[in-house]
């Protein structure tokens, strides 16, 4: 047995490679570094989707456009019951709405969704109205102003236009197998993609970098970073943003965030926050070094989506929302290689229960 799978190969696949001792990722023949902060969020899609779908096209932009469009007007009188829930929740049970069938024409709305819903929800929460989505606009750019009901700056769209595509894909991380395990069922993409949803909610996965920056407030100043790290590590704690079951490198998802990051800066539009991040990474590496001398602990991927995320004006509850979007891609590519593999996902388990006995 292997606890947590760990160094289990379950699936081939032509959509991702994680290196985790080189500390480098490949997203469907290209090098990380050759596409975020270089390609849109849909031009990544169309490569990673491509021979996935019979009817697929040369350039998904104009459909993801109008798929958000069509999102919205099937979705717009269910938004404000599902404002009352937490966000995440309300996101999943209004994308529960949405067909359930492989074709690309689902694909896309369920890709457009959480754009959709989670600006939808965010100005309903504010008090509101949701904006109707402009299918002219880039993927990043139309999820920017649907949110904050202006036009954002090329650097902001750049910004999340990064994120989505630093996070599309990556390897068989838990959201995916599970989208994985649920395709091979022959449950449709709907499907596949709400049971991801889910596993991508915990704070071991998607739900790490809102608490990254609840760390970020209660350390408060430079100063006062190792003093609070080696409590919580002494208390215990995990150290949000920090560690990864693949990684023995620093993830370079790390380094493509705090890059978009930097540009963010350079146009004026982030705080001070940067530089006590900074500190803070540098203060809790050397504390993991001392606390696991025998297991590389490195920055992951959550630390900098923390802060891009903030510096682009999202709120700290929706980051896990936000990592869908760009996500979701991942998960839908996933979910059809897997089911065109037409092989069930049934692992066993080693009964250490009592022994059989008969009832009295
Ligand atoms: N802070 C302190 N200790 C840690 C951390 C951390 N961030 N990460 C791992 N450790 C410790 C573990 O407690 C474990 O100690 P033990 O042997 O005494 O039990 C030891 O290091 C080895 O842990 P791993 O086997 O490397 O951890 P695993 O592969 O099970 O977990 C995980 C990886 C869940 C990401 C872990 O590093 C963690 O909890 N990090 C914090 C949460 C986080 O940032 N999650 C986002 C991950 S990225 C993503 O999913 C998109």
């Amino acid at each position: 047995m292997s606890n947590g799978l760990e160094n289990v190969v379950a699936a081939e696949t032509v959509l991702s490679d994680v290196d985790g001792l080189a500390g480098r990722l490949v997203i469907r023949g290209l090098p990380l570094d050759a596409i975020a902060g270089k390609l849109s969020f849909e031009h990544v899609l169309t490569r990673l989707w491509a021979d996935m779908f019979p009817a697929m096209k040369d350039q998904l932009q104009p459909a993801l456009g109008a798929s958000r469009a069509a999102v919205f007007a099937a979705l717009a009188t269910e938004f404000a019951s599902a404002a009352a829930l937490p966000l995440f929740d309300g996101m999943r049970a209004l994308l529960a709405r949405l067909t359930d069938d492989d074709s690309l024409d689902s694909a896309l709305r369920l890709t457009a969704g959480p754009a959709v819903v989670l600006s939808a929800l965010l100005r309903l929460k504010a008090g509101d109205q949701p904006l109707a989505p402009d299918p002219a606009l880039g993927h990043a750019a139309d999820m920017l102003r649907m949110t904050s009901g202006r036009q954002p700056s090329a650097a902001e769209t750049a910004g999340l236009d990064t994120y989505l595509v630093t996070v599309i894909d990556h390897g068989l991380n838990a959201s995916t197998f599970t989208a994985r395990v649920v395709a091979s069922t022959g449950a449709g993409l709907g499907s596949s993609v709400l049971a991801a949803l889910g596993a991508l909610k915990g704070p071991l996965h998607g739900g790490a970098p809102g608490p990254v920056l609840d760390m970020l407030d209660a350390i408060r100043t430079p100063e006062a970073a190792e003093t609070w790290i080696q409590t919580e590590l002494q208390s215990g704690a995990r150290l949000m943003g920090f560690g990864h079951r693949i990684y023995r490198a620093r993830d370079p998802r790390a380094d493509a965030l705090a890059g978009a990051l930097a540009q963010l800066k350079a146009g004026g539009g982030v705080n001070a926050r940067l530089a006590l991040a900074e500190a803070i990474e540098r203060a809790a590496l050397a504390a993991l070094v001392r606390h696991k001398p025998d297991r590389k602990l490195e920055t992951n991927v959550e630390f900098y989506t923390a802060l891009l995320l903030e510096a682009l004006g999202f709120p700290r509850d929706v980051f896990t929302a936000v990592f869908a979007a760009g996500r979701i891609g991942g998960w839908i590519a996933h979910a059809r290689e897997q089911a065109l593999t037409g092989r069930l996902i049934r692992p066993q388990s080693v009964y250490v229960g009592p022994k059989p006995q008969r009832a009295a």
